[in-house]
């Protein structure tokens, strides 16, 4: 049986994406920082799917965070077949105002860590010849986002880091694929304190249906995933606006 490590595994798309490697026979490691959460869902799917979990309670914004969890999933001797790189944040507001520690955690959590991840696993994926990276980026990826500079800044890596890794191993038997959803229903609007913003006013999309379409487009080695159609849009539609002066303000306006 195959094994998955999923970051942020405790809520919104990591758990439903914990859901469905369980439902297809995926051992589960699931890592957050909410601990009863976590053992919530390794009960249930240990339960219901028959399969093992290991939780690792860790916080994944500190430096070294994660060499520190790569270390301990070693220790336990525990092989990861898929890694998911899904924790992450957003703040909403204007950067002039921002805390910069709080942007600071937000860089290490989504770029550091998840770049610091996918070095370290994928160079044992490499040695066994198999495995499956799936990173979650954005819609904000595609375009500058007035008022959520810093976020959509680091989304913009995540999406251009995967795809150019997805051609580095191309000629090997590696799948690496980037999801980019557009506004979801989860606890990230209101920690992103986005919950009046126009984007999360209609066509929000299920975290079951976003994880679910996250999930074959892995497993088809798409090297990026846009989940519906709305979003497939807008990012089509960022890649052809002739002017980036305009894009950014669309951007600004949208949010
Ligand atoms: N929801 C959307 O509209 C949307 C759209 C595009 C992309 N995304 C991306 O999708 C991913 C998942 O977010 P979500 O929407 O499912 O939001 P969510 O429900 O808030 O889930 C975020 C997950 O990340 C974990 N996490 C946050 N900070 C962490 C830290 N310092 N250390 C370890 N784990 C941490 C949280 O667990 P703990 O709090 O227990 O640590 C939680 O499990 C994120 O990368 C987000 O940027 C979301």
């Amino acid at each position: 049986m195959k094994t998955v490590l999923i970051t942020g595994a405790s809520s919104g798309i990591g758990k439903e994406l914990a859901y469905i490697f369980a439902r297809e026979g995926y051992h589960l490691v699931l890592v957050a920082r909410t601990e009863s959460a976590l053992a919530l869902i390794a009960k249930e799917c240990g339960n219901k799917y028959g399969i093992q979990s290991s939780v690792f309670v860790a916080d994944l914004a500190l430096e070294n965070a994660g060499k520190n969890l790569f270390d301990q999933v070693q220790a336990r001797g525990i092989e990861v077949d898929v890694l998911v790189n899904n924790a992450g944040f957003g703040m909403h507001g204007s950067f002039v105002d921002q805390d910069v520690l709080s942007n600071t955690q937000m860089i290490q959590l989504n770029i550091t860590t998840l770049m610091e991840l996918t070095a370290l696993f994928v160079k044992q994926m490499i040695k066994n010849n198999r495995g499956k990276i799936l990173n979650i980026a954005s819609t904000a990826a595609f375009q500058p986002i007035p008022n959520f500079a810093v976020y959509a800044g680091t989304k913009s890596f995540v999406l251009h880091f995967t795809e150019a890794l997805h051609a580095e191993l191309s000629s090997t038997n590696l799948s690496v694929s980037a999801l980019c959803p557009g506004p979801t229903a989860t606890g990230f609007e209101e920690r992103a304190e986005m919950k009046d913003s126009k984007l999360f006013k209609s066509g929000v999309m299920s975290a079951k249906r976003v994880a679910e379409i996250g999930y074959q487009g892995l497993m088809r080695n798409k090297m990026t995933i846009v989940p519906g159609f709305k979003n497939k849009i807008l990012a089509i539609a960022s890649g052809m606006t002739p002017s980036r002066k305009l894009l950014v303000w669309v951007a600004g306006k949208m949010t």
